[in-house]
């Protein structure tokens, strides 16, 4: 149920939230919680923004974690995302090898930092790289994928009856340390293997593949999608797909079942996209993987995943902008477990936020000295550090307030489109609209005070998001960004802006630093690269 946090509640809440990760402290298991089509992640409680950052592949060993706590120090990162290997807990069958969660689960709490793992399984990136030796050497007892022609695909199959155990054993092994070592839930959420699919071969085309897909589909999928018949009928052209979506989803299922029976955490899988809005080749994409186009199919077949999730690389703004208004779903919480971190992704923030998601997090944040140039940066300097900084601070700085006020209100952000067009949205009574490459002062259509464009009007940079406080009440973070209120049509008459404070949120309390007036609000509210946070009365005089 959707519950509304008062002033009191969130003080209570406070004392919570900085009494966790403490060893002697039990809290409550973090949860999502879902209401008025919005969602939540609640830590300790409370409702939780993760201002994440995910670690480059080869992270995952205790000798590298020092590569990781600086940068996230740097960016205001409060969440972690890192990998946990089959092959490193189970190098030998039966035999279960946890030292590198106990380095890790101690240093995220000296660091003060929550962790999400990444279980990387039976499938990363659609391969079985992260799969023990004796996975990867034994296809007669775990199937690869199998082509038309028959020939071994790179692939394991889903219809792996015994790798399906054996990765379940391992996940519910993983679990049981978590419920053994983290009773502070240093490890608020699981990601259930990474980016699921096959690439080039849709389907396993193996006999018992051939067996399954003769069949009529299963009976949820045909109460979920009102679709009926064999997958061919059902399906058409993209028939193999939905099958191994299918197929790969109810795996992945059984995993997730059984690692939450142990302990119940939040568990999500992540997407490689394959196209805004194309119906996607299905040759081309990671076939099975839970893209935007078959998330009805990964919800019928895995409800104990509790949302999917885009991994976003793909920086032109308009497809960013359909991938998150895809994956921000009444029944699915959106969160961007990867964005690509160079800097035209930072801006993209404000837009996930604003869509209410419940997490953020640009891939490669870490001084490993690897870089996944071009899907991201080419470096880690002081631009793209800030870029990702800026927004983190701004919300880091009041994170709890914003995560309880953005579940309880309506919210809106946006980022700055590549053509640099100005955006704008109705809340209630009033009209708001987003402009970039303006100065502090003045308009740039001036004549008689021509200006030279502003130096961030050249860069992918810039955006906004906004809560919808009360009726005439709005809080306002932003970079790079000119901010005007003005009437809705229809709205009431003698409209004002009747005051901007600028201030922050302590201990669940907005605390006024001051009241911007005069060239402050003139010309707009002019966000530029400041950590500011803004709380705007509007209202009507008689
Ligand atoms: C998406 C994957 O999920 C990541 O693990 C990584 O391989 C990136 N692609 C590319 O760097």
């Amino acid at each position: 149920m959707h519950r509304v946090f008062g002033l009191a509640a969130m003080a209570l809440l406070f004392s919570l939230a900085t009494a966790a990760q403490s060893a002697d402290v039990v809290t409550s298991l973090p949860r999502l919680e879902r209401g008025d089509g919005r969602h939540a992640l609640l830590v300790d409680d409370a409702p939780f923004l993760i201002l994440g950052a995910q670690a480059n592949n080869a992270v995952n060993y205790p000798t590298m974690l020092d590569t990781v706590w600086p940068v996230l120090d740097e960016i205001h990162a409060n969440t972690l995302e890192i990998p946990v290997a089959w092959q490193q807990i189970e190098p030998v069958e039966g035999k279960f090898d946890f030292s590198y969660l106990d380095t890790l689960l101690k240093q995220a709490r000296e660091h003060d930092k929550r962790v999400i793992l990444l279980w990387f399984g039976t499938w990363k990136n659609t391969g079985y790289g992260y799969t023990p030796d004796w996975v990867k050497l034994d296809s007669k007892r775990f199937p690869r994928m199998k082509t038309k022609e028959g020939k071994d695909h790179d692939v394991l199959s889903p219809h792996g009856a015994q790798t399906m155990a054996a990765d379940r054993t391992a996940f519910v092994k993983l679990m049981e340390y978590l419920r053994d070592h983290d009773a502070q839930n240093s490890v608020i959420m699981v990601q259930v293997e990474n980016e699921t699919g096959s690439y080039r071969v849709p389907r396993d085309y193996g006999a018992e593949g051939n067996r399954l897909f003769a069949k009529p589909i299963p009976e949820p999928l045909s109460r979920a999608t009102g679709k009926r018949g064999t997958w061919a009928r059902a399906f058409g052209d993209q028939a193999d797909r939905a099958f191994n979506s299918w197929y790969m989803a109810a795996y992945v299922e059984e995993v997730a079942r059984a690692g939450k029976a142990i302990k119940a955490l939040p568990m999500y899988v992540n997407a490689s996209l394959a196209g805004p809005s194309n119906v996607p080749d299905p040759t081309g994409v990671a076939s099975g993987g839970p893209q935007q186009d078959v998330l009805d199919i990964w919800k019928a077949a895995a409800p104990s995943v509790d949302f999917q999730a885009p991994d976003i690389y793909d920086a032109k703004s308009a497809n960013v902008v359909q991938y998150l208004d895809k994956y921000a779903r009444p029944d699915n919480a959106l969160m961007v477990p990867e964005i690509g971190n160079s800097l035209p992704f930072a801006r993209y923030f404000y837009e996930a936020i604003g869509r209410g998601a419940i997490g953020f997090a640009p891939f490669g944040m870490d001084r490993s000295g690897y870089f996944n140039y071009p899907l991201g940066a080419k470096a880690l300097d002081d631009e793209v550090i800030g870029a990702f900084a800026l927004p983190y601070a701004m919300v880091g700085s009041m994170m709890r307030d914003w995560a309880h006020l953005s579940y309880a209100h309506p919210t809106w952000g946006r980022a700055k489109p590549d053509d640099g067009s100005a955006v704008s949205a109705i809340m209630g009574n009033w009209k708001i609209t987003g402009e970039w490459d303006q100065w502090q002062f003045g308009m740039k259509e001036w004549k008689a005070f021509a200006a030279e464009p502003p130096p961030a009007a050249a860069e992918p940079v810039g955006g906004f998001a906004l809560i919808h406080l009360a009726a005439d009440e709005f809080l306002l973070i932003g970079d790079h960004v000119r901010v005007t209120f003005e009437p809705a049509p229809g709205s009431p008459p003698n409209a004002i802006m009747l005051r901007v404070e600028e201030g922050r949120f302590e201990q669940g309390t907005w605390q006024m630093k001051r009241i911007w007036n005069g060239d402050q609000t003139d010309y707009g509210l002019n966000l530029t690269d400041r950590l500011q946070v803004l709380k705007i009365t509007m209202g009507h005089y008689r």
